[in-house]
């Protein structure tokens, strides 16, 4: 069994970026629906017990769709709830370092993360990863994931309608910008990238008994 993480905020922590009520709908409902989904047939396929982890890869090798799409989503949500945090700050040290290098600075990671963001068609995640010692913004498709990629994520925001539309209608690349701009944890996105570099674990699912 997987559980659904609680959210490490209250769910009016991170107004008026993302409302409660958006925060209500999408951890109470569309996570909790993804981890029941996931149980479920997780449990069908004998693989009851195993990691999230484990469960996203197998689903995969076995071509299991429903089963990796569902695994897929508990993952990215849980991990979507760490990327935000009430108390942001900028990032520094080697992030910044790296977007330099990668991008040519902050503004121009913001830009890119904005772009590939909006640009999206249809539902999918966009991710701030490092790959092979690189910086890139990458996008991922309905509930495709970088859990178990070469790449190590280091931010993912959501652009599902389901993240934006009660509060930005339409307008996801304003959604975006103000995601970008005040609500993106860095301290937890160098944390991931001291791991990718030797520093530490990553982020895994929480792993329910
Ligand atoms: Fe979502």
């Amino acid at each position: 069994m997987i559980k659904l993480p609680p959210l490490p905020y209250a769910y009016e922590a991170l107004e008026p970026t993302v409302s409660a009520t958006t925060m209500r709908t999408h951890h109470d409902k569309h996570h909790a629906k993804y981890v029941d989904v996931t149980n479920q047939l997780a449990a069908e396929k004998g693989l009851e017990g195993r990691s999230l982890e484990e469960i996203i890869a197998e689903a995969e090798s076995r071509g299991e769709r429903k089963l990796f799409n569902n695994a897929a989503q508990s993952w990215n949500h849980a991990f979507f709830w760490t990327c935000m945090t009430p108390d942001r700050r900028d990032p520094s040290g080697e992030l910044l370092r790296l977007a330099q290098e990668a991008f040519g600075g902050l503004d121009e990671l913001r830009a890119r993360f904005v772009q590939v963001g909006a640009d999206h068609f249809a539902s999918g995640w966009v991710w701030l990863a490092l790959d092979g010692g690189r910086l890139a913004v990458v996008d991922t498709h309905d509930g495709g994931t970088l859990a178990h990629q070469a790449q190590t994520p280091l931010l993912v925001c959501d652009v599902w309608e389901h993240a934006y539309y009660l509060d930005y209608k339409q307008d996801r690349k304003t959604f975006l910008e103000r995601w970008f701009d005040t609500v993106a944890n860095w301290q937890f996105a160098e944390t991931q990238l001291a791991a990718a570099q030797g520093g530490g674990e990553a982020w895994r699912f929480e792993r329910a008994a």
